[in-house]
């Protein structure tokens, strides 16, 4: 695995100390759900959505400082989905991060308390953010963070998995269900990222939004594989899962090498997609997506 370039590293550094910032202290009442709060997101995830946020805006010359709130909202809400994607009664996992799952180490109500608060801080940090930004935009930015956090986004996509467990889905309604769960929460990094320049050119936020779609369900396809070809130590989070639980996966619907080739084939169009824009970083995060060991 090839270390991330020292651009990115910036950024994830930059983003462990926005986030740290603002999280409610823990000696702020109530003490024990900001704890859980802190606990789930300070854990050394990847950041892989706030990196897409400072690349793409870096790729249209925003400075880091704009896009800041944009990049924890977005990490907020993610982090908030794997809380209760981790919680009994959806895919009942034991271990995030290579730590225990946040009902394990608080309780259930304390979890599900701790991603409802999550996602509420999310969109107050979007109001929140740099003065740069118009009102006008934060509305957008808002209205794109809650669409792709709803029903017709992850929730919607997480709500099919759970309906799809024991069932042999197509491979279109296995490409749905993917675009959603978490598809719609990749686009949303690059999109937000792109409404901090109120005059981008159509065809530059298309072909953004094109590089993020093929992204979104890369991501996915390759969480799929490593569910079943890394090691739980590795990935932080049980080997294995979506076996056990019977979930239709992109290698248990079209087996292990088709799925392989589609990550491949998703990747190349992901790299088309950003033909005469100068985003290395994006390119870079294609690349880490597709061989990313975790
Ligand atoms: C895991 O996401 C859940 C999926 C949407 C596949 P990540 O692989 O980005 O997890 P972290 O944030 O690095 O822990
Ligand atoms: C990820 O689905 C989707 C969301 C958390 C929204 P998974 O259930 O595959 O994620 P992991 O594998 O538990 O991280
Ligand atoms: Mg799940
Ligand atoms: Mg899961
Ligand atoms: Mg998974």
């Amino acid at each position: 695995m090839k270390a991330l370039s020292f651009a990115l590293q910036d950024y994830q550094t930059r983003i462990e100390s926005v986030l740290d910032r603002v999280l409610p202290s823990p000696e702020i009442l109530p003490m024990r759900l900001h704890e859980a709060m802190r606990y789930s997101v300070l854990n050394g995830g990847k950041r892989m959505r706030p990196l897409l946020v400072y690349a793409t805006g870096g790729a249209l010359g925003v400075a880091p400082e704009v896009l800041d709130m944009p990049a924890a909202a977005i990490e907020l809400v993610h982090v908030y989905s794997l809380i209760h994607d981790d919680l009994p009664a959806m895919d009942d996992d034991v271990l995030r991060r290579g730590k225990p799952t946040c009902h394990r180490a608080y309780d259930e109500a304390t979890a599900i308390l701790a991603g409802d608060a999550l996602q509420a801080l999310a969109f107050q940090l979007i109001t929140q953010a740099h003065e740069h930004l118009s009102a006008e935009q934060r509305l957008y930015m808002l209205q794109q963070l809650s669409f792709a956090a709803g029903s017709r986004g992850m929730v919607g996509g997480q709500a099919i998995d759970l309906a799809s467990v024991g069932k042999t889905l197509t491979e279109l309604e296995l490409e749905q269900m993917h675009i959603h769960k978490t598809g719609a929460l990749i686009r949303s990094s690059v999109l937000l990222a792109a409404y901090t320049v109120p005059d981008l050119p159509e065809k530059q936020l298309n072909q953004l939004d094109y590089y993020a779609k093929c992204l979104g369900l890369a991501f996915q396809v390759q969480d799929d594989i490593l569910d079943i070809e890394s090691d739980t130590q590795t990935l932080g989070k049980t080997r294995g899962a979506d076996v056990a639980a019977g979930k239709p996966t992109y290698p248990s619907i079209i087996g292990m090498s088709a799925a392989k080739r589609k990550l491949n084939e998703l990747y190349l169009e992901a790299v088309a997609a950003l033909e005469g824009l100068n985003a290395p970083l994006l390119l870079e995060i294609a690349e880490f997506t597709v061989k990313r060991v975790r």
